[in-house]
């Protein structure tokens, strides 16, 4: 599939309906991270995530055709029932970067409303649950003027232009693991839109358990944005982008035979060569906290001591996923409750699991 083959030709099919279409559509937490991208939003290198379950954002979007003709996008977006200026600058980039493929969006007005299950500003990026309920959303309206459009057909380009919003949002429609990024060997991986993990998975990880550890809160110093970009030029970047290759490889026969310690190993040297790339880039910075060394030292420790397969991972961010099957489940929990829930701010945690995708509702 190329880009061209995307575009979606309006006049033949533009019926002016007016409408209101809603999805929800849930975060993913990537295993192979990816970091590091060329314009527009191709990855450096291949990713794949756990879709998640329980965090994930509720969109509605409610259209009806202008009543002058103008070239401007019209649209309100409304956040938790409030008119949002914050996300008007996003969606309108948003917009300008996905109009070429759905360009139906110029002819319409429209009145997004948005929420997410998850606690505002918990420092959990909303981008990718965001960016894809939107997209999927504006693919239902295209769908309603192109009913024969394939469930398949549907899903890529719902991804295609989720990633257009945010890279790793082209990795929430689907479930239970989604690759992102060309890999050669993963059949139909690309660069443009991601695709459900079509190898063979085992039993295990289609009911991992993802716990989140709020461990900061605040606004990030330093936005995804421009740690992609200082990837380019980054003295370890072509070794980082063979490292993640050389771990897909390695977590597709895991994936297969559900080997759990080589699992860990993998998802803990990717979450720690993320931090390590953040920390040697020009300028360095660091988005771990103290707390989050704290959790990750306790967690080592419990491993060994416990013999449960828990592990942690980390987004461009301070907190903390808790990985852990769901044989482990009631140990685990317990030794968060015990343990670590004292290192979250005001003891905040999300507990998740790997979930199937975005829904209509
Ligand atoms: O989707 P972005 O541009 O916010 O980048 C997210 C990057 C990581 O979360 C750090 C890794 C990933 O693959 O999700």
């Amino acid at each position: 599939m190329i880009e061209k083959n995307f575009i979606f030709n309006l006049n033949t099919k533009d019926t002016g309906a007016s409408g209101s279409v809603t999805w929800q559509s849930p975060s993913n937490i990537a295993l192979i991270k990816y970091w590091g991208k060329t314009d527009p939003q191709i990855p450096k290198n291949v990713s794949i995530s756990f879709t998640l379950s329980n965090c994930n954002t509720q969109t509605t979007v409610k259209y009806r055709p202008k009543s002058s003709i103008s070239e401007d996008f019209d649209f309100k977006i409304f956040f938790d029932q409030k008119e949002n200026q914050s996300f008007r600058r996003k969606i309108e980039q948003f917009f300008e970067r996905v109009v070429p493929y759905i360009p139906f969006i110029r002819n319409y007005e429209f009145e997004i409303h948005t929420g997410n299950s998850f606690p505002h500003s918990s420092g959990i990026a909303s981008s990718a649950s965001g960016m894809s309920a939107l997209a999927l959303c504006l693919m239902s309206i295209q769908k309603s003027m192109d009913p024969h459009l394939s469930e398949i057909d549907f899903n890529q380009k719902a991804s295609f232009l989720a990633r257009l919003g945010s890279g790793s949002a082209a990795r929430s429609i689907e479930g239970p693991l989604v690759v992102w990024g060309q890999h050669h060997s993963i059949f139909k991986s690309s660069n443009l839109y991601g695709t459900k993990y079509s190898g063979e998975i085992h039993d295990v990880f289609t009911s991992f358990q993802d716990t989140i550890l709020l461990v900061d809160k605040g606004e990030k110093k330093v936005s995804s944005t421009l740690g992609h970009k200082l990837m380019l030029g980054h003295p370890f970047a072509e070794s980082r982008f063979e490292q993640a290759k050389d771990n897909m490889n390695r977590l597709i026969a895991i994936l297969k035979n559900g080997e759990l310690d080589s699992f860990i190993d993998i998802i803990e040297r990717e979450a720690l060569s993320l931090h390590a790339m953040m920390m040697t880039s020009d300028p360095y910075f660091i988005l771990m906290k103290p707390n989050t060394l704290e959790i990750i030292n306790r967690i080592w420790n419990f491993r060994e001591l416990s013999g449960c397969h828990i592990c942690f991972t980390l987004d461009a961010g301070a907190n903390v996923h808790v990985l852990y099957p769901d044989k482990d489940k009631k140990a685990v929990r317990d030794f968060i409750d015990k343990e670590l829930v004292q290192f979250c701010q005001n003891g905040q945690f999300i507990h998740d699991n790997v979930g199937n995708g975005a829904k209509l509702l």
